[in-house]
């Protein structure tokens, strides 16, 4: 793969910007975010900095999953508004300079869905091969027809009496698979993502992508001692998920589905994967240029706050997703802990996390509130919205706080609370006498967009200054990533160059509660961007990084000295390590 000749693509610098589309800001006063309700929002989105916004899903819906059970994938709920609220939303965006792509479920659909309902029908239904029917190993639902799980744990295959066979769901059991082997599946899902290409989305988000296809030969999947899944691996419950993710085939169709979006070049379009991996399978994904564009690497969900922690995750990222691969930095989403969780709502420390997620080469992603530091709620799992919440409401609540704090969300809930937006009535989410889906946090009283706005030391200011600088500069976007060596700083703080052409700059992060004193390279050092309101003074060329402080320098390459932009040269002639 080459990399670009010109300037990359708008997908390989862009910012992403989450929306649930049910917390995030009520139009109507029914107490569930709408599609106009965002088009309200689109200028405090602008003024952020955000370049894309990602909606999860707001298609015809039951809704038991939120809208990741779809019944009808070219209508919008009406919970959400309209078809045409969409292609307002859409347009609103576009006229202030941004982008919008969809979340598409392409696995599985609503069991509400017309085509499963059909297809539960009869055996000889036109519709049953829409999706994955078997018999089981014994009659009358005595025995599913293999071993194979869902991704939550549970055994994936439903029984039912009408029929006398059993469907399969790798979620939960009102998601069934739809069945990719069926031309006429392929087809049809297809032709749907041309409809919304169509109408001007910007491109697609595709959920649980890695699940696509399934064994042909519907073997046994292998027995595994991991008991808990994790971003690297997938395997858990005791099994690996050999049968039933990654498929061969699910690279394929990456590749067939590539060729729809290229159908819409101008712009291009952009598709990023849900899949659960190690970097280096997953990268498979997209290397060679012609399957999905990116896809998430959530370790960053868990990597614990600490200098040689990230080293590793950036290096690693670097190394498995070289230019012009673009990796993907994600520190919560709405299956997630929130961010603040492991970072014990520390300020100086989201700063930081943001500083670095904003600089580091790769994509961004946002999730809403993540701008404002909101928290995760303590939610009784026994009302949950969430069903997931159900499956593990066994789970004693001091077990499932532990497992927040380490990156697992048993209750989405409460990670989903609605966006904070004002300390007035209902958080200026919706009308005052309206009912919220979800509670609020109470912490809204203090933790609200209007009273960030207001303190320019707070970390929305934050957001919209590194955001803004890395627009303004596309070697903060796509340029060149190159680690400082540990050796030449100090011990808590990680430094990095990000270069494009003779445009320079480093990042240097403090990852300690303690004053750091480095030097800043170049002759004429200059501190563009700090986490704190007002960067430190610079004296020749020293500067102290304040407790969890991070900054941004300019390294200006007009010295005699010609620094390098691989950092070891330049950090090894004027970096004095106090360590
Ligand atoms: C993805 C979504 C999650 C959803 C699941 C089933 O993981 O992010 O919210 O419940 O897929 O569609």
């Amino acid at each position: 793969m080459k990399p670009w000749p010109n300037a990359p693509p708008w997908w390989q610098r862009t910012t992403v910007y989450q929306i649930y589309p049910r917390s995030f800001y009520d139009s109507n006063g029914d107490g569930i975010g709408d599609l106009p309700g965002i088009v309200d929002k689109l200028d405090y989105l602008r003024d952020l900095g955000v370049e894309t916004l990602w909606l999860c899903p707001f298609y015809k819906s039951p809704q038991r999953d939120v809208g990741y059970d779809i019944s009808d994938y070219y209508d919008v709920d009406p919970a959400y508004g309209t078809r045409d609220d969409a292609r307002r939303l859409l347009d609103e965006a576009h006229r202030r300079g941004m982008r919008v792509i969809l979340d598409m479920v392409l696995n599985h659909t609503s069991d509400q869905h017309p085509w499963f309902v059909q297809s539960r029908e009869r055996r000889d239904n036109p519709r049953r091969d829409f999706y994955i029917w078997r018999k089981g190993r014994k009659p009358g639902g005595g025995a599913p027809p293999n071993n194979w799980r869902s991704l939550v744990g549970q055994r994936g295959w439903h029984y039912d009496p009408r029929t006398d066979e059993w469907y399969f769901a790798s979620f939960l059991p009102f998601q069934p698979d739809l069945n990719y082997r069926n031309p006429a599946v392929v087809q049809a899902m297809l032709d749907m993502v041309r409809h919304w290409l169509a109408q001007g989305f910007d491109g697609l988000r595709l959920d649980v992508f890695h699940a696509l296809f399934k064994d042909a030969d519907f073997r046994d999947n292998p027995l595994s001692p991991r008991l808990l899944p994790s971003e690297d691996n997938p395997d858990g419950f005791l099994q690996s998920f050999a049968h039933t993710l990654h498929h061969p085939e699910t690279l394929v169709f990456a590749r067939k589905l590539r060729k729809v979006v290229d159908e819409f070049d101008n712009p291009p379009r952009f598709l990023v994967g849900e899949v659960f991996g190690s970097p280096e399978l997953l990268r498979r994904y997209c290397e060679e240029g012609d399957g999905l564009h990116t896809v998430f690497l959530f370790k960053s969900l868990r990597t614990e706050f600490s200098v040689s922690a990230f080293r590793a995750l950036i290096r690693e990222f670097e190394h498995e997703f070289p230019p012009p691969l673009v990796p993907t930095y994600v520190f919560g989403n709405h299956d997630r802990p929130r961010r603040g969780e492991r970072l014990d709502y520390h300020l100086g420390r989201e700063k930081l996390l943001t500083t670095l997620q904003c600089t580091t080469r790769g994509l961004p992603f946002i999730y809403y509130g993540e701008e404002i530091g909101m928290a995760n709620l303590d939610l009784d799992p026994r009302k949950a919205i969430d069903p997931l919440a159900h499956l593990y409401r066994f789970v004693p609540t001091r077990l499932s706080r532990y497992l927040r704090k380490r990156g697992i969300l048993l209750n989405r809930d409460e990670a989903r609370t609605p966006m904070q937006w004002t300390d007035g009535e209902n958080a200026g989410f919706t009308a005052p006498q309206a009912t919220p889906w979800l509670p609020l946090h109470p912490q809204y009283k203090q933790v609200n967009v209007q009273a960030a706005l207001s303190d320019p030391d707070s970390l929305l200011h934050c957001y919209r200054r590194i955001l803004h600088l890395r627009a303004s500069e596309p070697a903060l976007s796509s340029g060149s990533l190159t680690l400082h060596s540990e050796r030449k700083l100090p011990k808590a703080v990680l430094g990095y160059r990000r270069a494009d052409g003779d445009r320079w700059f480093d990042v240097l992060c403090n990852f300690s509660a303690e004053e750091q004193p480095i030097n800043v390279p170049g002759e004429r050092p200059s501190v563009l961007f700090s986490t704190c309101a007002e960067p430190g003074p610079v004296h020749g060329r020293h500067y102290l990084l304040r407790p969890y402080e991070a900054i941004v320098a300019q390294v200006l390459t007009d010295s005699r000295l010609s620094p390098s932009p691989s950092s070891s040269g330049i950090l090894r002639r004027e970096t004095t390590s106090p360590s």
